[in-house]
Order: structure tokens, then sequence, then C-alpha cells
């Protein structure tokens, strides 16, 4: 399998949680705060990953039931294992073939999902299918294209400093679309009605500077398939570089942000 392929694969466990999933249980409360969804709901979730968007529509809409789906078993059964509040249920499939029923939700969320689903329109075609006549349609994505990611943006500087040729690998070119003016249209070209986009930005603190730098070897996406890719002298001048130039504080501690944007509308 190509290496940018395998790192495509968002794998479940220790990889993901020290390189994203931190951040996204982070951005999840914030992103149902922005929402401010009506209680008793039953919501449908696509790509729950290891739970962090679960969580947060458990612990804070009070809905009445939140079915999860994903098509990875490993990320699954980390979820199952997680979350075991009895409204929660856990169903593997994908966003271009939800599996269940027309018109059986009042709302369908997803967090950082849609932007590596390859059909993004029969994605939001299929969240129109299962919700309500007038139900929620919402989702997040990372603003890559807008370098809202810092430590990311961050990475991705150093290494065109040093190779040209990495400018062409980044999340923001990847991802074009995640920008304000993509998400909308996207929504509205899914026929949604009152449909609005907004930026979530949090803080994305590191211990120190390998708090920093190791998940990039272990985790997914293309900054992890970048550096899997480089010699170990490569690596090491890249780590130098990031070294040198981050605000790494006296205590150690990197403070750097992360913005995504949040699209909400309603389906006709
Ligand atoms: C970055 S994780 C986000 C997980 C979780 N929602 C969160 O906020 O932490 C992306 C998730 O999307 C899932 N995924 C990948 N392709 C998908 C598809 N076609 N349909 C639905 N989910 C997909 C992956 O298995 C993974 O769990």
């Amino acid at each position: 399998m190509p290496d940018q392929t395998r790192h495509d694969a968002w794998q479940a466990g220790e990889t993901d949680e020290r390189f994203m999933a931190r951040w996204s249980r982070e951005l999840a409360p914030r992103f149902i705060d922005w929402l401010n969804p009506l209680p008793g709901f039953e919501w449908l979730e696509v790509g729950c990953g290891s739970g962090a968007l679960t969580e947060a529509l458990l612990g804070l809409t009070v809905p009445v039931s939140v079915v999860a789906v994903d098509p990875s078993e490993d990320f699954l059964a980390l979820a199952r294992e997680r979350i075991t509040n009895p409204r929660a249920s856990f169903r593997k499939g994908s966003a271009e073939a939800l599996p269940v029923a027309n018109t059986s939700c009042d709302a369908v969320g997803s967090g950082l999902v849609l932007d590596i689903v390859p059909d993004r329109a029969k994605a939001l075609a299929e969240m129109r299918r299962v919700v309500r006549p007038r139900g929620l349609i919402c989702f997040y994505v990372w603003d890559y294209p807008g370098g809202g990611v810092q430590f990311l943006r961050t990475f991705w500087s150093a290494a065109t400093a040093l190779d040209p040729q990495a400018a062409d690998l980044g999340e923001d070119r990847r991802f074009p679309f995640c920008t304000q003016e993509g998400l909308t249209g996207l929504a509205l070209a899914a026929g949604l009605t009152d449909v609005t986009c907004a930026p979530i930005t949090i803080p994305t603190v590191f211990r120190d500077f390998a708090d920093f730098w190791q998940p990039f070897a272990l985790g997914t996406g293309p900054a992890a398939a970048y550096y899997a890719g480089l010699a170990p002298a490569a690596r090491e001048s890249l780590r130098q570089r990031l070294q040198d130039r981050l605000p790494i504080a006296e205590d150690g501690t990197i403070t750097l942000e992360a913005r995504a944007w949040a699209v909400q509308g309603i389906s006709p």
C-alpha cells in the first residue's frame, strides 16, 4: 500500500490518540456549545472514531439516543469500550451508505470526517435521506487551507523551508474545500436551508517539544506520511528547525491554536 494511503487510514489506538484525537475531544464540546441543539433528539453520528463527538452529544444535548456509525471495526471497538451509556449504540457503515432507514432521526452530526470521505455530495445526500423533514444536519472539519491548525502549519512551513517539494503534500492541498465558502457551498448544493458556517478555535498546548514532535512519528494523515518517508538525517534537520522556531515557553510548554469550520443547516 502506498505510504500516503496507509497514513490516510486513520488507525485507532494510541497513534490517533496522541496525534489528533486529544484535540478532537477539546473541539467536540465547543461545537455543541455553538450548535446549541434542542434536547430530546434521536441523533445519528457519522464517522464516530473513538467517540469524541458521541460523548459530547450524550453529555451536552440530552438526546433520546445516539446511533454512531464508523467503517472501522477498530474504532468501533474503541468507542464501545469507552462509551457505555445505554442511549448510545454503534454500527459499522460509511457516510456514503448509512446503515439506517429513511427519515429515522432528528439530527445528523459528524466531526472531522467529511474531509476524508471520497464522495462528500453522496454523504450529504445520505444525511438528508436519513433525517426527518426539517431535521438538523451539522458537521465540522479542521481549517487546513486557512492554516488554522497551527501545529500542522508550523510543521509544513519548516518542512517546505528544507524541502520545497513538501509544499505540495500538506493538508491544505489535500483538502482545499475546507474553507467557509467551500463548506457553505457543499451544504447549499445538498439542498440545506438556513446554512451557517462559523470558525471554532481551541488552544492546543503541548507539554514540551517531545509532546509536539513525537506524535508525527505515530500519527496518520499527510504530515505523518511525510515524516515516515524522510531519511534519518532529514528527519533530524526538520526536528531541529522546528525546535528552533516554535514558541517554547520557559516551562517548556508550546501554546498554539487549532481552528475548525462548523456548519449547520436544515433539511427540507
Ligand atoms: C479524524 S477521525 C474523527 C473521529 C471522531 N469523529 C472525532 O471527532 O474524533 C475520522 C473518522 O472517520 C472515519 N471514516 C473514514 N472514512 C469514512 C467514511 N467513508 N464514512 C464514515 N466515516 C469514515 C474513520 O474511520 C475515523 O473514525
